[in-house]
């Protein structure tokens, strides 16, 4: 029997990412290719034609699992039964801007639109925020939607995670499916903490460890980390736009996982309301590794923690903390 459909909300459709994202959503790369979809898509006034235009290209792709579309600048009308929500609208980070430049144009955008998710999005819906600052933003929307369960609001790491390992497969020359377990701790900016200590390579004679095949620490600890913290920064210099199809798809990914479950032995990066875990600092969405299972993520917990693993795991969680302060020193 064919499935109900589910109602999936992305918020600046008519945006970059939005317009790589709503076809991977109508064929199926999120949900399965067996569940079909009605698109809510929500942009501002200034963007309505734009949006129509996205809608009418939906229309003429003729996806066959998408069953509806709603493409609207009321953002009641956009969030009213929703069971999935990926929150990509807000300002973008341009060229030699700081993330910090960016949050007070996006952090009132998610207080207000926490309210609408709250009032009319379907019960247990759950949350994806990608516009940044996506951990802080995704805070906000946390502490403005207090009936939201706070499991089901969660921001993209999944991104970073990504392309650490594109990296190691890069350097490995290796297949990017046999590399796994790298781990994406804190916040989505340049001090995120790339992790490899747990990762490792499927070969023919089992899995190993990717330290013990890429023989290099020094590259591991130092260049490896630098090139993922500033991956946005050197894709908005090389393009003069932020990234958009490794976003939309890393999307797919974390919603697709967060729904559908992480394989056996497998994790992913997740950013997620922190419960102090690691001793990461609790009350912020902090990216930690989760397994996923029945449509709940759970923190992967007994990792070890090595001293320069302590240091970067404490230095990103100060600088979600001295974030969280200056959201609201925005919203006051
Ligand atoms: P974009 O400017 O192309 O699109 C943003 C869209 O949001 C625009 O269409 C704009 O009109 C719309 N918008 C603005 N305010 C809105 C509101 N209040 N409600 C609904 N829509 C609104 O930007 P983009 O390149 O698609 O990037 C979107 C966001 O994603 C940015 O904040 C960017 O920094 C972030 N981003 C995050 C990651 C990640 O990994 N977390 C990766 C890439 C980009
Ligand atoms: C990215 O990681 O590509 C984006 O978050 C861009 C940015 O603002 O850093």
């Amino acid at each position: 029997m064919a499935k109900e459909p589910v109602r999936v909300l992305v918020t600046g459709a008519a945006g970059q990412i939005g317009y790589a994202l709503v076809p991977m959503i109508a064929r199926g790369v999120m949900l399965g290719a067996d569940q079909p979809v009605i698109l809510h898509m929500l942009d501002i006034p200034p963007a309505a034609e734009a949006l129509n235009g996205v809608k009418m290209e939906l229309v003429d792709a003729a996806f066959p699992l998408l069953k509806g579309v709603v493409a609207t600048t009321d953002v009641v009308e956009a969030c009213t039964g929703v069971n999935i929500a990926v929150m990509v609208g807000g300002f973008p980070r341009k060229e030699g801007m700081e993330r910090k430049d960016v949050m007070s144009k996006n952090v009132s955008i998610y207080k207000s639109q926490a309210s609408a998710l709250e009032q009319h999005a379907a019960p247990n819906c759950k949350v994806l925020v990608v516009a940044n600052p996506a951990n802080t933003n995704a805070l906000i929307l946390k502490e403005f939607a207090p009936s939201i369960p706070a499991k089901n609001i969660t921001c993209l790491t999944r991104l970073d995670h990504n392309r650490a390992l594109g990296q190691i497969s890069e350097k490995l020359n290796v297949q990017v499916s046999d590399v796994k377990n790298v781990i994406i701790w804190g916040n989505h900016s340049s001090t995120q903490y790339p992790d490899v200590n747990h990762a490792t390579v499927k070969t023919p004679s089992g899995e190993k460890p990717v330290r013990e095949l890429v023989k290099d620490d020094a590259w591991l600890n130092g260049e490896f980390i630098t090139i993922v913290q500033q991956r946005g920064a050197a894709i908005i210099k090389a393009r003069k736009l932020s990234s958009a199809l490794s976003a939309a798809s890393a999307a797919c990914d974390h919603i697709r996982d967060w729904v559908l479950g992480t394989s056996e032995g497998t994790w992913v990066s997740m950013g997620v309301y922190s419960d102090g875990s690691y001793n990461a600092p609790a009350g912020v969405i902090y990216s930690f590794p989760v397994t996923c299972r029945n449509g709940e993520w759970t923190i992967v917990q007994g990792l070890a923690i090595d001293e320069l693993s302590r240091k970067k795991l404490d230095l990103t969680g100060a600088e979600l903390t001295e974030e969280k302060e200056l959201a609201y020193s925005c919203l006051s």
